[in-house]
């Protein structure tokens, strides 16, 4: 059975008041539209198609190719909407599977029941029906459309609130907007609504139009309201948020992650974390970000971007764009950039700023250090105070300081510079020329004062 989502995001979404399409809007870091698309490839491999209209090019650019766009413009409603898929899939799928792009919460497990419902009902004998939808039972109406049905039970229709009569309007079961439609039924039936009292082509009339065909529309009723929560206004958005992020954050707890405090933790959806890792208060793991196993991160720390090796700790730090590998510990008041890679076992302290620059293994920096477009050897020691002065106005210049150097505090190194292994300098130096190796270099501008021997 061929199962094809359509996803509808052509509307406008003039109640969040933003310059940005309301489906492009942010939730734990992705924007929503995503979580309908990874949602629509949990039910079905095949690809979904996601209707476009209002915004319909920015959302293009930022969905990429995963999906099949087609364009409804103007938008003249939902059945209007999945209409111009039917160039696309008429002959091609068995099933249609339709969702709206500002419903994030709706889990997988709800779409497979309801597709499962529709096929089970369809090998039924004298049961079959074209359409099984998605319904909810509440108190709050939020402006969904009602479920009618005959006392039997039997749906008969779905009405607009709009157009519902003041007993219609207290019917407590809502259309969720999500259906299930056999596609040989479909693309013929949607050519049969007619223009709603609001000049738009309503979906939900399919119902009342399954009806009179001689069929029984089929409800599958949510058990967990949330999920069918449409998202309208900056309200809704931050409901959902706190929603979403509930849901990672018990994730991660039940693959073995200790979170202390699980309100104040700001972990987004593609956050990958190991078992046995800590993550203390206020702490934000952000992007395309991965931890690995027994970690400590946190309090108040932010990592975006970056990856980092089992067994190491950050301490009230920010990590951007950064790799670090095991066993490093980072901060308090550290600052990792893009390109900062620590190979195992670095230590880096406070006030350490690092970017576009890799540190070998075992070496540490301590304290109030920037270090650019360099490259550290393992087991050196930057001494307090050091600066790679790698800006000279324009240009970017390279600093490599070799395996067990130690760079004396407050060293000034004026890149393009290169300090060899074993080298020292001394304090306050301000080194404009390579240091050999096995040296020590003092003094502004720094000088060779002294040669080791080479006993290893
Ligand atoms: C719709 C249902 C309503 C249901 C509610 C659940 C209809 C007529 N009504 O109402 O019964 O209770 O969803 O959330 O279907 N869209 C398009 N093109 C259009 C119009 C809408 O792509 O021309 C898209 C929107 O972007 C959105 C979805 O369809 O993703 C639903 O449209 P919306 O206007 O929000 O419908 P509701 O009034 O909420
Ligand atoms: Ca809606």
């Amino acid at each position: 059975m061929k199962i094809t989502p359509v996803i509808l995001a052509a509307g406008q979404g003039t109640r969040m008041r933003s310059d940005l399409p309301k489906v492009l809007h942010p939730l734990l870091g992705k924007p929503m539209v995503w979580y309908a698309i990874q949602t629509a490839q949990e039910v079905s491999d095949e690809r979904a198609v996601m209707v476009i209209g209002h915004g319909g090019e920015e959302v293009r650019r930022a969905v990429g190719q995963v999906v099949e766009f087609v364009v409804q413009e103007p938008q003249l409603g939902t059945a209007h909407a999945v209409k111009q898929a039917e160039p696309l899939l008429r002959g091609s799928t068995d099933l249609v599977l339709v969702t709206c792009a500002d419903m994030p919460l709706l889990q997988a497990d709800t779409l497979k029941s309801l597709v499962q419902a529709h096929m089970v009902r369809g090998q039924s004998q004298g049961k079959w029906t074209p359409i099984t939808l998605l319904t909810v039972s509440t108190d709050e109406a939020r402006g969904f459309g009602r479920i009618i049905r005959t006392q039997d039970g039997d749906v008969q229709a779905i009405i607009e609130e709009s157009e519902a009569t003041p007993e219609q309007l207290q019917i407590k079961e809502l259309n969720a907007g999500v259906y299930c439609f056999s596609a040989e039924w479909l693309w013929d039936a949607l050519d049969r609504i007619s223009l709603s009292s609001k000049g738009e082509y309503f979906l939900t009339d399919l119902a009342a139009l399954a009806v009179s065909d001689g069929f029984n529309p089929q409800a599958l009723t949510a058990a967990d309201l949330t999920e069918v929560i449409g998202i309208n206004t900056r309200l809704h958005l931050a409901e959902a948020e706190a929603v979403l992020r509930k849901r990672k954050n018990q994730a991660l707890m039940q693959s073995g992650v200790t979170l202390v405090d699980p309100a104040t933790a700001y972990i987004e959806a593609e956050v990958e974390i190991g078992r046995d890792t800590v993550i203390w208060p206020n702490t934000f793991l952000q992007g395309n970000t991965s931890i690995g196993v027994s970690c400590t991160i946190g309090p108040n720390s932010i990592v975006r971007n970056s990856r980092i090796g089992d067994r190491s700790q950050v301490f009230a730090s920010t990590l951007e764009g950064a790799l670090v590998e095991e066993d490093v510990d980072i901060g308090p008041y550290a600052h990792l950039r893009k390109g900062a890679h620590l190979a195992r076992g670095v230590h880096i302290g406070n006030f350490g700023e690092i970017k576009d620059s890799y540190l070998g293994a075992g070496t540490k920096l301590g304290h109030f250090s920037y270090v650019g477009n360099t490259t550290v050897g393992a087991n050196s020691n930057i001494g307090a105070g050091t600066i790679t002065c790698n800006y000279d106005g324009v240009r970017k210049h390279p600093t490599v300081i070799g395996e067990n150097v130690f760079i004396g505090s407050d060293t000034m190194l004026v890149a393009p510079v290169k300090v060899g292994d074993r080298a020292r300098t001394g304090a306050g130096s301000v080194v404009t020329k390579d240091v050999p190796a096995d040296s020590l270099a003092v003094g502004i501008p720094a000088r060779v004062i002294r040669r080791f021997s080479k006993s290893g």
